[in-house]
Formats: C-alpha cells, structure tokens, sequence
C-alpha cells in the first residue's frame, strides 16, 4: 500500500454536501436558458433579418454582469448559425485588450488563426481583416465581449477604431456584410464617448439584459442545485433565503452560484451535514467585502489616501478602529511627519475629497453640536473600517509610486 492510499484516504470528504460541484461552476454552460425569454425573442427577430436581406450593422447587447448577455446572446447566435448556412458567427473577448491595435489583432487572429506584427499597423490588420472575411459566408456576425474594456491608447482613438470597424473603406469596397454585436456593461457610445460620426454608423439595434430578480433567479438556480447537493443537504428555506439576498444585493447569476458554492464549502470544512443559513450570511459578507475592496482599488491615490486617513486612529490603547473622526483627525492621520511632505494634504482639500467620498456612498458624515468649538463635522466609513486597512498591500502593489507612503 503506497503513502498515496494514506493521503487520499485522509482528504476524501466524508459527509460531503456535494454531489457534482461542478454544476456550480459559472463556467459551465448550461444546458437550459431560463428567464431570459424576451431577450432571446429580440435576439431571434433580429437574427432573422437575414431572411429579409438584412443584419443592422451594429446590436448593442448591455447590462450589468452576470445577466446572462455572454451565454445568452453566445447560444442564440451558434444556434442561428447552425441553421443557416449563410451565416458565420465569431466570438472575441476583448477584456485583456490594452490598446486598440491588440484588440483588431484579437478579431484578425480569430478570422484568421494568426496575429499581426506590430510594425503592420492598424492599417495591416483591418486589411488582414476583410480579406480574410471574403471567404466567409455571405454574413458574418461578430460577437465583442466585454468591448467596454477598450480603451483609449496613445496612438488609436476609440471612435477612429470603431468606425472602421463599421464603415471602414476595406469593408465597403469588398462588399461586405458584417454585422458587429457589441457586449458591455454600458451603452459603448456613452461609456467610450464615441463621436457622432461613429453613432450615426451605428444602428442603434439595443438588447437591455436588466439584474435578475428572485423569481429568475431561483429559476436558474433550481437545476444546478438539484445536480451538485445531496438530496437533503440544502432545505428549501436556505435556498429560499440565498436566492433572496443575491436578488436583493446584486441580480447577478455567476455572484449567486458562487454564494453557494461558498457557503457550501464552510459546511464541508465544518463537517456539518447541511448548508446552514448561517453558512450563506458568512459568506454573503465576505462577498461584500471583496466588491467593496474592488472599488477602493480604483480610487485615485488621494482619496485612497484620506481614506487611510479616516481609518487611521485606534480607539485609545486598543486594535479598534476609532469611528467616527474629525477632519483635524484626518488631517493629522494624512500629513504624518514620517510621510513625504509630496503626500501631504490641506484641510480644505481633504474636505473636498471626503464629499466625494460621500457621493461615492463609501463614508457618511454629519455635523455634531457637542463640540467644544460648536458644530463640528463627524465621518465615518458607510463599510467595516478594518476593509480598507485589508486593502493597503493590495493597492500598494498595483500602485508604484506611493510604496513608500504605504510600507510606513
Ligand atoms: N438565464 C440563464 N440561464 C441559465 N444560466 C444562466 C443564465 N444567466 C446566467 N447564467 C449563468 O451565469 C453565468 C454568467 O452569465 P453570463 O452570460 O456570462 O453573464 P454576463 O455576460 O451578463 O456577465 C453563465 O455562465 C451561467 O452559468
Ligand atoms: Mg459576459
């Protein structure tokens, strides 16, 4: 008997509330698509348009992640296609694009199977593009996800960049009908401020996939459930329960598989039975806490910087986090002596960056009368303080310049 029979006798689950975990992986495609009947309709009727002689020359897909724009708008297209064989569809992901050129290189790769060099230009990579879609059916749909991930780079401006894409020379002088479907989580016009020549190539086809409310929710979580949990593992009240906080709180599918993924996983560690409704609250915070850390990282320095400040006294001889604060308090927190004098901060500024801070809904403030000196301004954090101080090594790492202030 190897050492190996030991160890994987050890680390087999016993009372494991799983069956088949991985029909909660977000990535697996489902095999049904529930509750999403009216986008798939609107998807359908301008699918058929070819039947017409016609694809508009643009579709913008949006709505807030984990609506089901990628599976949906992905299965209806593939299912169009296979029916039809004037039809080609290609998918691309432009998330990890950084500038506009690797985001044409993604589309020509895809067409194409091979990337172009970058002495080739954007020029040599649309060329690349529409010969390489010469061959194709006598329609083409192309599916960008994530294209709000695109941004403006030095060399290439959105705007010049989408407008080739829809009305390039190369496309017209071939002939060609491509019909580019836009995934986002915002209306791409608005969100890149496209100029007015690139929105009136656009046809202003437009499929909203709003959150997810209860009701859909359960639905696309029915299935799943039933597949990865032994049969008495969950309840139908810890499920009702879960269901109605990742409503309430986000309307996202992938967001509720993983909360009970999750929760699931502290059952098994504890050895419980079932999946308690405790297991879900534990795991809802700690859910909270990940998307409002996310958020601190984007902050500017500044205010990421008042932020420490807010948070940067402890209630007298002890770990807790004093709460609420003064702007003196903060002031003194954010012009410490041991920091670079380039980080200090006026008091008015600071006042400025902590109504921001307000708007962003991350602290509240209020004005108090007991003050020795009249009103005085109190602020606090709207989260658990302790959040940003977790967050520092995070956004010191992405953030090169201000290491020194952070590693004080
Ligand atoms: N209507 C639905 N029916 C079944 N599963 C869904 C549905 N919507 C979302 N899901 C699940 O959630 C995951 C995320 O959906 P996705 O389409 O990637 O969201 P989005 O692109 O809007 O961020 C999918 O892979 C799927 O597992
Ligand atoms: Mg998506």
């Amino acid at each position: 008997m190897s050492k190996y029979d030991d160890l994987f006798a050890e680390t087999t689950p016993e009372h494991s509330v799983f069956t088949d975990k991985g029909a909660l992986d977000p990535l697996a495609a489902p095999t049904e698509i529930v509750a999403r009947d009216t986008q798939e309709r609107a998807l359908a009727r301008i699918l058929n348009g070819v039947h017409e002689g016609y694809l508009p020359t643009t579709v913008s897909v949006y709505g807030p992640p984990g609506t089901g724009k990628t599976l949906t708008t992905r299965r209806l297209c593939a299912e169009f296609a296979a029916r039809q064989e004037s039809v080609a569809v290609e998918y691309v992901n432009l998330k990890e694009c950084r500038t506009l050129f690797s985001a044409a290189n993604e589309i020509c790769f895809e067409l194409t199977g091979e990337k172009k060099g970058a002495y080739e230009g954007l020029d040599g990579v649309f060329t690349a593009i529409w010969t390489a879609l010469e061959s194709y059916p006598e329609w083409t749909i192309l599916l960008l996800d994530e294209v709000d991930h695109v941004a403006h780079d030095s060399n290439y401006d959105p705007s010049e960049f989408f407008y080739r894409l829809f009305r390039g020379e190369g496309k017209l002088k071939r002939d060609i009908q491509l019909s580019a479907w836009l995934i986002s989580n915002e209306l791409l016009e608005v969100d890149l401020r496209l100029d007015s020549r690139v929105q009136s190539a656009m046809s202003g086809e437009e499929v909203f996939f709003p959150p997810y409310g209860r009701e859909e929710l359960e639905a696309i979580l029915d299935a799943r459930l039933e597949q990865a949990f032994r049969d008495d593992a969950l309840s139908e009240a810890v499920v009702d329960y879960g269901v109605t906080q990742a409503a309430r709180r986000w309307g996202d599918a992938r967001k509720a598989l993983r909360l009970f993924r999750y929760a699931s996983e502290t059952a098994n560690e504890r050895g419980y039975e079932t999946v308690t409704t405790a297991c879900l609250e534990e795991n809802l915070e700690s859910a909270e806490k990940d998307a409002l850390i996310e958020k601190l990282l984007e902050l500017p320095f500044n205010h990421y910087h008042v932020l420490l400040g807010i948070t940067g006294w402890n209630e007298g001889g002890t770990n807790e986090i004093k709460q609420p604060v003064t702007t003196t308090e903060i002031s003194g927190s954010v012009n410490r002596a041991e920091y670079d004098s380039a980080f200090h901060l006026g008091e008015r500024a600071i006042r400025d960056i902590v109504t921001d801070l307000e708007t962003m809904g991350l602290v509240e403030t209020w004005l108090d009368s007991r003050g020795r000196d009249g009103r005085i301004k109190r602020i606090k954090t709207t989260f658990d303080p302790q959040w940003v101080r977790d967050s520092r090594a995070s956004y010191a790492a992405q953030s090169d310049d201000i290491d020194e202030l952070l590693t004080e």
